[in-house]
Parts: C-alpha cells; sequence; structure tokens
C-alpha cells in the first residue's frame, strides 16, 4: 500500500486578552481581537500525525487513542479548505499526486490529560490543519493557514505560532483578513512564565461557543467591552510585550480576565465560569502583590475555574511561598511547578 506521512506538534495557548463573542457563526469570526501566550511545547502539546493514499477507504480519526468521528461541520470545514488549497497545487502542477482526492487517516495524542480541565481544542485543531498542510505540501504562510484552523475553533488559529500571539479579528465579511500573527517569539521574553492550578479537572458547565452566543445577544456589557475596552487593550498589550513592560502587561492580563468573567455574569441567564477557589486564588494575587509592593504575579481564568498565573522567573520563590501556604491542605490541589529552585524553596518552606 502506498500512503504518505506527515506530523507536527501544536501547544496550547492561554489568551491574556480575551476572545469571546462572534460576529459570524459559520465562519468563525470574532467580535473583537485577541491575544495569547503559548505554553511551552514540551509542557502542554498535541501532537498530530496524518497520512494519505489511494487505497483508503474512509476518512478516520484516532484521539487519544480511541476512534472518533470527523463528521462535525468544523472539522468538514477544515478538511473542505485544505483539499481545496491541495486542488490549486494539483491543477498547476499535473506530475503531483492527487491527494486532494484522497482519504485520510488522522492520530492525534495530547500529553497533557483531556480531563484536566484544560482547553484542548486549541490545540487539538491546530495541530491537525498544521499536520495536513504539511502533507499537502501547501505553499501558504502560517497567517494564511490560521483562518482555515480558525473555523475548527477560534482560539486554534493562535495555537499555530509559539510565544506571544495576536488573533487580528479583521472586517471582512468573508473572513480573509481574520488570522493569527506573531508579537514577538517565545526568546524575546525567557523570563516570563506560566504556572496553571487545576481547580476543577470537571468538565465546563457552559461551552464557549454557546456561551459566547449568549453573550453577544443578551449583555449590554459587552457592547461596551468589544466598542471601547478590548480594542484599546489590543494596542497596549502589544506594547506592553514588545516593550517587555511586565508591570503593565500583568496589569492588562488580570483586567482582560476580569472583565471577560464580569461579561459573562452580566449575561442574561449568567453564566458562572470561576468559582470560591478561583476568587479565593484572585484575592491571593492581589495579596502577594500588595506585599511585596510589586507586580509579582497575573492571574487569568478562561471558560473554567482553573487560573493561569504569569509571573518572571526571578519571582517565583516569592510567589509559591504564598501559593503553598495558602493552598497545601486543600486536597484535590495539582500545582504545576517548572523549576528546582522552587522545589528546594517548597522543602525548605515545609521543614
Ligand atoms: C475563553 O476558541 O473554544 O478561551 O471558536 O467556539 O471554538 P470556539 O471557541 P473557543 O473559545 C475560547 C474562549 C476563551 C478565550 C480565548 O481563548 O481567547
Amino acid at each position: 500500500m502506498t500512503l504518505y506521512f506527515a506530523s507536527t506538534t501544536a501547544p496550547v495557548n492561554i489568551a491574556t486578552l480575551k476572545y469571546w463573542g462572534k460576529r459570524d457563526k459559520d465562519l468563525n469570526l470574532p467580535t473583537n481581537s485577541s491575544i495569547s501566550v503559548t505554553l511551552a511545547q514540551d509542557d502542554l502539546r498535541t501532537l498530530t500525525s496524518v497520512c494519505t493514499g489511494p487505497e483508503l477507504t474512509d476518512d478516520k480519526l484516532v484521539l487519544n487513542g480511541k476512534e472518533e468521528s470527523l463528521a462535525s461541520e468544523r472539522t468538514q470545514n477544515c478538511l473542505k479548505d485544505l483539499r481545496q488549497l491541495r486542488k490549486e497545487l494539483e491543477n498547476s502542477d499535473a506530475k503531483l499526486p492527487k491527494f486532494s482526492e484522497w482519504k485520510l487517516t488522522i492520530v492525534s495524542e495530547n500529553n497533557f490529560p483531556t480531563a484536566a480541565g484544560l482547553a484542548s481544542s486549541a490545540a487539538g485543531f491546530a495541530a491537525l490543519v498544521v499536520a495536513i498542510a504539511k502533507l499537502y505540501q501547501l505553499p501558504q504562510s502560517l497567517s494564511e493557514i490560521s483562518k482555515i484552523a480558525r473555523k475548527g475553533s477560534g482560539s486554534a488559529c493562535r495555537s499555530l505560532f509559539g510565544g506571544y500571539v495576536a488573533w487580528e479579528m479583521g472586517n471582512e465579511t468573508d473572513g480573509s483578513d481574520s488570522k493569527a500573527v506573531e508579537v514577538a517569539p517565545m526568546a524575546h521574553w525567557p523570563d516570563m512564565k506560566a504556572a496553571i492550578l487545576v481547580v476543577s479537572a470537571s468538565k465546563k458547565d457552559t461551552p464557549s461557543t454557546s456561551g459566547m452566543q449568549l453573550t453577544v445577544k443578551t449583555s449590554d456589557l459587552f457592547k461596551e467591552r468589544v466598542r471601547d475596552v478590548v480594542p484599546r487593550r489590543f494596542e497596549e498589550m502589544k506594547k506592553s510585550i514588545r516593550e517587555k513592560n511586565w508591570p503593565l502587561f500583568a496589569e492588562l492580563t488580570m483586567k482582560d480576565s476580569n472583565s471577560f468573567h464580569a461579561t459573562c455574569l452580566d449575561t442574561f441567564p449568567p453564566i458562572f465560569y470561576m468559582n470560591d477557589t478561583s476568587k479565593k486564588i484572585i484575592k491571593l494575587c492581589h495579596q502577594i502583590n500588595a506585599f511585596y509592593n510589586e507586580t509579582v504575579v497575573a492571574y487569568t481564568f478562561d471558560a473554567g475555574p482553573n487560573a493561569v498565573l504569569y509571573y518572571l522567573k526571578e519571582n517565583e520563590h516569592k510567589l509559591f511561598a504564598f501559593i503553598y501556604r495558602t493552598f497545601n491542605k486543600v486536597s484535590g490541589w495539582e500545582t504545576k511547578f517548572s523549576s528546582d529552585e522552587l522545589a528546594q524553596f517548597i522543602k525548605h518552606f515545609d521543614t
């Protein structure tokens, strides 16, 4: 059997300026631009391998060892766009094998538990689209390809790049300018670190897609957010990243998380993603910053109760001293630590 293969990995990204609201549901066009920080590939990522060949009889997806359906409209839209681009290539060069007409087998695996309460759809769709684009040898840039990933899941378009990424909402009705672009590579700000505090591993109450549609329909606060607040923050946050202005980046990140959750509360009926533990974390972060009289930590929460904390490496011990003291005794807690320095500190703290 003749088969052609390609593989890729895509990292999880966490929005520091949130995407929340669609102006076109089918094309997945957002009501505001957003920014994310991509987590390091070794930490949280999806690995996807794809193959195609003339003898394959069906499109097939195996996700974390289990066969899953490829029938969703979003997935079908991605496959259709990728095959169309491949077809254009084949039309221009008759010698190319007819990949666009053959079926695909897709095997995908996350290196983090799907039940960890972390958005896996972003890395999942990004890896799927990039792996197929690689297999098809598409000449388009990553930004161009990000428009296809966007149709799978909005936030997925940002997982095509590492480091600091903006999703420019665009103005066109056909989505041709709604794409991800790099703001800065990871290496630009190597001191920035992230930790995820897993508050709950259960599935979220209200899926993002339906939640944001209800917000667009019912929230007054949302109107102000997309008209004035986010466009201003979008420019400020990009600048804070380029200039490595940590206090400004941290403040904007925390304010935008709060604004997003306030908008959820203003949705009718209201949507609650954070729980009491999440709120305790927010309070604690502000107490830590006040205690040291400097910005040690910034928090952000997506559509769930888990916290993502950003901090500078030099402040790691200051942050985790507090985190451990406050939450050490709480059962069901998992914290993701990242350095030996920290392990030593905790040991010291415990004894
Ligand atoms: C709160 O990208 O999951 O994480 O486009 O409907 O698939 P769909 O939504 P999705 O929404 C993510 C929402 C968010 C904020 C963000 O990642 O920007």
